[in-house]
């Protein structure tokens, strides 16, 4: 059998993650997306916090791999590393790096800074929007693994 690579398990798990975030962070967004969890918004905001601390986690755990691999000086890319120097895993990295650090603004100015809530609002919406284009864009670019249930070339 062959062996399972972490970065092919990190893939999914973490994919998996963010498509819950995405899910339950449109809802939260207010009424005009809220019917996507059937207006359930504490159970909404109850997952989205879980998975934004395990979000959180796997992102550094994908940098600390991709940073380990760079030292050691390997040129190759790893393919299912989520982050890295370049094309969808570079706007991954910039687009989670953002995600977490509105994420975290939102999660503690709650009640003090109302324009760095704001500003942060703004950030942590738009990149949502901007990820589910590129999501979509993704899986239409790499669905032939799904069919053929092949490696990637
Ligand atoms: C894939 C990553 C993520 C996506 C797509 C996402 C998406 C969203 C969206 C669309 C909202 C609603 C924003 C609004 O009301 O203006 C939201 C709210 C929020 N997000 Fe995220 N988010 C992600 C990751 C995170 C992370 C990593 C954290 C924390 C470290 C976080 C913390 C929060 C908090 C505290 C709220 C406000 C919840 C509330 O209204 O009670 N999110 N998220
Ligand atoms: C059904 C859903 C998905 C499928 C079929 C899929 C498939 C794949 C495949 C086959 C690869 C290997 C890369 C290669 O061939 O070069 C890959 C890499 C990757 N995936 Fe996914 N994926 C899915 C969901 C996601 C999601 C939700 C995200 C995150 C937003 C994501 C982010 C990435 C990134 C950043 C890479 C590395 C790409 C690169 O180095 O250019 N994937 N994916």
């Amino acid at each position: 059998m062959e062996k399972v690579k972490t970065e092919f398990i990190l893939h999914w798990v973490w994919s998996i993650v963010f498509g819950l975030l995405v899910v339950t962070g449109l809802a939260l967004l207010g009424p005009k997306y809220g019917w996507v969890l059937n207006y359930n918004l504490g159970v909404a905001d109850y997952i989205h916090r879980t998975m934004a601390v395990t979000f959180t986690v796997l992102t550094f755990i994908e940098i600390m791999l991709e940073i380990k691999r760079l030292l050691k000086s390997k040129y190759q890319r790893e393919p299912w590393l989520v982050v890295g120097k370049s094309g969808f895993a570079l706007v991954t990295f910039i687009a989670s790096v953002l995600l977490i650090i509105s994420g975290i603004l939102l999660w503690v100015c709650v009640e003090d800074n109302h324009s760095l809530l704001a500003l942060a609002a703004i950030v942590h919406e738009m990149v949502t929007f901007a990820m589910i284009i590129g999501i979509t864009w993704h899986i239409y670019d790499k669905s032939y693994t799904l069919i053929m249930g092949g490696n990637p070339k």
